[in-house]
This record gives C-alpha cells, structure tokens and sequence, in this order.
C-alpha cells in the first residue's frame, strides 16, 4: 500500500525532474511559482471533479492531483499524442492519490462530449480558445466552481474576451494574481 507520504515524495520527485527538464529546453509548464497558488486552490476547494484543458506532460495535473485523495478524479485534455503519453507515464511515476483520466483530442470538440459536472478547472492550453473552452464547459460546471486560467497576464490580449466575460458577464467573481511577470486569472462561478 502507498502511503499519502510516500506518494506525495514521489509526485514531488516528478515534479521537480519536469522543472529540471523544462530548464534544458523550455517547457510551457504552469512551474513552481503560479503552481504555488494552483495547489493552494485545489487545497482550499477540496475539489472532487477537475477539469483541465492542455496536459502537456502532466506537471499540473500531477500539481493538482497530489492534493486530492483517492475519491477525487482529474479529467484532463491534450491535443497532442505524444504529450498525452508522456504525461500518463508521468502521472504514474508520480503516483497521485487521485485519478487522472487523460483524453487526447482537441478540447473544443472533447468538451462537449463529456459526462457529469465539475467544481474545479483550470485552463492552459490555446490563448486565444480560452472563452470557448469555458462557454463549453459552463453547463457542466457546478456553482462555486473555481475556475483557474493561466497566463491572464502575459497573454492577457489574447484571452481579452474570456477576461472580459470572467469579470464583466455577472455569472463569475473574478480577481487577477499576478506572479512575477504573468499571473492567474481565477474566477468562481456564481
Ligand atoms: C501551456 S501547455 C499546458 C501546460 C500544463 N497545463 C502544465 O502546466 O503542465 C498547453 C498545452 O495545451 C495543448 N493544447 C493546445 N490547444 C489545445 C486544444 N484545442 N485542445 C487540447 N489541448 C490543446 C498543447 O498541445 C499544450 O500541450
């Protein structure tokens, strides 16, 4: 039996290599510092369904999942094959409580399709799609989602028709967190 212990040290091992390994050659992770505040999120929200757009290599969602317990699942999309495979070799060397359910295929077509609802999100994949990956899901969000948006600050004029619905629509309460250059956009619905 893994202990919580044991598989938390684990999922910080994967952690850490990911960052080593974004270091050599850039990797588009959420990295440590705004991942400080995602997992402060995820612990304070107690979330028991996820939904994250883009998975990368499974840096957040391993972030993400090493907060949650067994009962908790993180349904997480990747356009990119071999991303989705790398990342499901991670999340299981990582060894999170939670379960990850990866689906490889274009968000946008994916979210539509999926069952069930969710009370925590966090969006990291194309910019500019960001409002569209949101007005797809809404549906399928419960009231007091968090929903968790990266990049609001270097990307900000990509995202500026999400950015204005999260706070202007009246169906969110949103605040900005600014990290260093960038920050998280990260908004509860209402
Ligand atoms: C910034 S990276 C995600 C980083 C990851 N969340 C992390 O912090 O470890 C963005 C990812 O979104 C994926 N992506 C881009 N457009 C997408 C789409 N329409 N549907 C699903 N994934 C998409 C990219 O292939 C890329 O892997």
């Amino acid at each position: 039996m893994i202990t919580p212990k044991a598989a938390s040290i684990s999922a910080d091992q994967v952690l850490k290599q990911i960052e080593a390994a974004s270091e050599r050659h850039f990797l588009p992770i959420v990295g440590p510092h705004k991942g400080k505040i995602l997992a402060a999120e995820v612990r304070k929200a107690k979330p028991k369904h996820i939904l994250e757009v883009g998975t990368l290599i499974g840096y957040s969602a391993i972030l993400m999942g090493k907060e949650l317990d067994e009962s908790a699942e993180i349904v997480t999309i990747e356009i990119h094959r071999g991303e989705a495979e790398e990342a499901g070799e991670n999340i299981l060397k990582a060894n999170i409580p939670a379960n990850v359910k990866i689906i490889t295929g274009d968000a946008i077509e994916v979210i539509p399709t999926l069952n069930g609802t969710f009370d925590f999100a966090f969006i990291d994949a194309e910019k500019t799609e960001y409002f569209q990956y949101l007005t797809l899901a809404e549906d399928k969000l419960l009231k007091g989602t968090v929903v968790v948006a990266d990049n609001a600050g270097i990307f900000a004029d990509q995202m500026r028709d999400y950015l204005d619905y999260v706070k202007n629509s009246g169906k969110y309460k949103s605040r900005f967190i600014r990290v260093g250059g960038d920050g998280l956009e990260i908004s509860v619905k209402l």
